[in-house]
């Protein structure tokens, strides 16, 4: 037995790490890399919690054999589809052919859907266990975190929480994938910036699971992404219970577009009053430079947002509205929002940009401001009100 994989009691890490990838879903990027995490319960019977990316299936079969070696798994608990977990299933049953797959009615559409698998099965509902011998498994069905299939494994003997993508962060496994092992400094804006752009949608379905594990005594939570959480598992629950009621902290994201300058002159009249008058957290991105999965991750941490634009083709500035749109997508709430623009010749982003906050969450808390050109006097007084009744509406929560 190789000591160095065991998490507890019977189960071994069997994950890889995605060093060569840049952008995760084709759209985040991956400075520290990912992890694709798989378990395998050597026990009486043995199973194993889901897959791996398909790329590196050699790697995980070599793991799985280390562990194992030519001895039969008998079960392949699917909690999560999404192909960075099952893309192995078809190589899987093809070694193992006898393996059982384990998971609800949602789960046996996707198997047949993406990779034609048909065969031997056990279909769970919400509460269904399955006895391996020392390790006695749970099965909570948690839909929609992240896809309508999603479910939970529960190790009712060891207190091992099998959780998919819920708890998980970007950032690759590097010597150990325990959390008492390694440097961990990596992982906590990794996790808000995961939560923010894959599973920020669904925060209402991640109150509802975490609801229902509550109940639960979790010692070990094991993660698709990410360390096995064991001594932060407070830290990390809290994370997730705040992102998923979108609560956030005393701060201001101020995104813009900037073509020439002159648009960014009016964040920057904002950012200093706000810092005049106390705000210390203040973030600006310009869109144009920051990946918005950056920008998404600050917004989920900062309770004051302002956005600015300039007019562009008759529109708000391309990349400024594709900012919106993924805003909208996740249905971001509990934000104080406000925003200016600018134009040339005949004004049209900040009237747009109303058309959004109509249909947002987000509590405006100033009139806009719309600058001609350049600033003006006049411009930067508006841009300073503008400031003021943000901080004044953030520091109205410092009285509780
Ligand atoms: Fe890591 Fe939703 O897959």
């Amino acid at each position: 037995m190789n000591a160095k994989t065991v998490i507890k009691g019977k189960i071994h890490y069997v994950g890889v790490n995605d060093r060569n990838k840049h952008l995760f879903e084709a759209m985040w990027p991956l400075p520290y890399g990912v992890s694709y995490n798989s378990y395998l319960i050597d026990d009486g019977v043995v199973a194993l919690v889901d897959t791996v990316d398909v790329a590196f299936f050699e790697t995980y079969l070599r793991k799985i054999r280390e562990i194992i070696g030519d001895r039969p798994i008998q079960y392949l608990i699917i909690n999560h589809m999404e192909p960075d977990h099952s893309g192995s299933i078809s190589l899987i049953r093809k070694y193992y052919p006898d393996i059982v797959l384990v998971g609800n009615r949602q789960t046996f559409g996707m198997v047949e859907g993406f990779y034609g698998v048909a065969g031997e099965r056990y279909e769970v509902k919400d509460g269904d266990f399955l006895d391996l011998g020392h390790h006695r498994l749970r099965f909570y069905l948690t839909p929609m975190v992240h896809w309508p299939e999603t479910m939970m494994t529960y190790d009712e003997t060891e207190h091992v929480l099998f959780s998919g993508d819920a708890f998980g962060c970007f950032g690759t496994v590097d010597g150990s994938c325990m959390d008492t092992r390694i440097n961990l400094d990596k992982y906590w804006d990794e996790m808000v910036r995961y939560y923010a752009n894959i599973v920020g949608k669904y925060g209402s379905p991640v109150q509802k699971a975490l609801a229902k594990l509550s109940g639960l005594k979790i010692d070990t939570i094991c993660s698709t992404h990410g360390p096995v959480w064991t001594e932060n598992i407070g830290k990390v629950a809290g994370i997730y219970d705040r992102l998923s009621r979108y609560d956030a902290e005393e701060g201001v994201v101020i995104a813009y577009g900037s073509m020439y300058g002159n648009t960014e002159q009016m964040a920057e009249a904002i950012a200093a009053e706000l810092a005049e008058l106390g705000i210390r957290n203040i973030v600006m991105h310009n869109v144009s430079k920051s990946h918005a999965s950056y920008i998404l991750g600050d917004i989920f941490k900062y309770r004051g947002l302002i956005i600015g634009s300039p007019t562009y083709c008759n529109q708000i500035y391309p990349e400024v509205e594709s900012l919106l749109s993924k805003l909208a997508v996740r249905e971001v709430g509990n934000r104080y929002f406000a925003y200016f623009g600018s134009y040339c010749w005949a004004g049209a982003a900040v009237k747009r940009m109303a058309d959004f906050v109509e249909k947002s969450k987000f509590e405006l808390v100033a009139d806009p401001v719309e600058m001609k050109q350049s600033m003006t006097d006049i411009t930067r007084m508006q841009c300073e009100a503008l400031a003021r009744a943000m901080a004044g509406r953030l520091k109205k929560d410092r009285q509780g």
